[in-house]
């Protein structure tokens, strides 16, 4: 079922050349004004969910069924044995099957691995290397798509390019702002990582707010430095919505948690109560220039974003989480057609 094609894993939107973003966003425009064919038939992609989710899921299958393939879904919780991802573990532990066969096995049924991992929740440091991901990638014989991990959400940036392009036309010189939300169900910066590099690669003025305690990971931010550098955007961080969203084209709304408290729910829970006023109203999305609001969803309306901002005329959101299909159904075809 492998194909002799060199093996191409997308983990994050760094293993794709600018050339190739350009092709999958030009490929994923034109499958949303002409759905195309039948052109995976007879493939199967396997979805791996360790948690959550509706968007990613359902957008999955839908692409694979509309271009005539099929999926076999598997969540962790119910479908399949612990699995220990360590090299060289004597397995005496609760899991009974290493990866390292899970990958090779399933990669006999399945034309690609399309997998959602589940951070740890202990230690940043831990959690950040992606060894979960990463390992399925060392182990399995066919493509594999990261749903979303620790560090990045390849799709979710991918449709999210898509929705400002369709959005703003030229991204060049075009302001995008993240703006922290406060959330007891903090999300994980993965659409914001991804995203943002990705943003600076077309040459965006990038710009983060959060709260003192919540900056993004140091690796992340240098490596948005070096991005903005070498693209003509900027990276800047504030620590004032306000400030993040004057004059700015698109507020991308996000809640994400401290990195400082991480592992530690109690010192997370007591840092959120002290976070202030975060909240996404009509009067702060006014200090943008006509601003557009992104968020990756799920939200909580009006505790980060209000309902008329949500469901107001430059709101974006349910048209990001649309195009994760037609973006999706892209990368698909990118990854699977011989
Ligand atoms: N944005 C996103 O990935 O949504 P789900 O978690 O519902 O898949």
């Amino acid at each position: 079922m492998p194909s002799s094609r060199p093996l191409r894993h997308l983990i994050s939107l760094h293993d794709l050349a600018q050339s190739e973003i350009d092709d999958l966003l030009d490929l994923s425009l034109r499958l949303k004004q002409r759905p195309g064919k039948a052109t995976l038939a007879g493939k199967t992609v396997g979805l791996l969910f360790f948690r959550g989710s509706l968007r990613t899921r359902s957008s999955f299958e839908a692409a694979m069924k509309q271009l005539g393939g099929n999926t076999i879904n598997l969540t962790a919780s119910s479908d399949f044995w612990e699995l220990e991802s360590g090299a060289g573990t004597v397995m005496d532990g609760r899991a009974p099957e290493h990866v390292k066969d899970a990958a090779a096995v399933l990669s006999c049924y399945v034309d690609a691995l399309a997998i959602r991992t589940k951070p740890s929740g202990g230690a940043w440091a831990v959690d950040r290397r992606d060894a979960d991901i990463r390992s399925w990638a060392e182990h399995a014989r066919v493509p594999v798509i990261n749903m979303e991990s620790s560090l990045w959400h390849p799709l979710q940036g991918l449709a999210d390019l898509m929705t400002m392009r369709e959005s703003l036309g030229e991204l060049r010189g075009k302001t995008l702002s993240f703006v922290w939300t406060n959330s007891p169900t903090a999300a994980s910066p993965t659409a914001v990582h991804s995203l943002m590099h990705a943003a600076l690669r077309y040459g965006m003025q990038v710009r983060v707010a959060n709260p003192a305690g919540y900056e993004l990971d140091e690796d992340v931010w240098r490596r948005a430095g070096a991005l903005a550098s070498e693209h003509g955007g900027t990276a800047t961080s504030c620590t004032e919505a306000n400030d993040a969203i004057r004059g700015a084209h698109v507020v991308y709304a996000r809640s994400w948690h401290s990195l400082e408290d991480y592992g530690n729910p109690t010192l997370a829970a007591s840092r959120r109560a002290r976070a202030g006023d975060w909240l996404l109203d009509e009067r702060r999305m006014a200090l943008g220039d006509e601003a557009k609001l992104m968020h990756a969803m799920p939200v909580r309306r009006n505790l980060e974003v209000v309902d008329s901002v949500l469901d107001g005329p430059r709101s974006l959101v349910v048209r990001q989480a649309e195009n994760r299909l037609h973006s999706q159904k892209a990368v698909l075809q990118w990854l699977l057609r011989s």
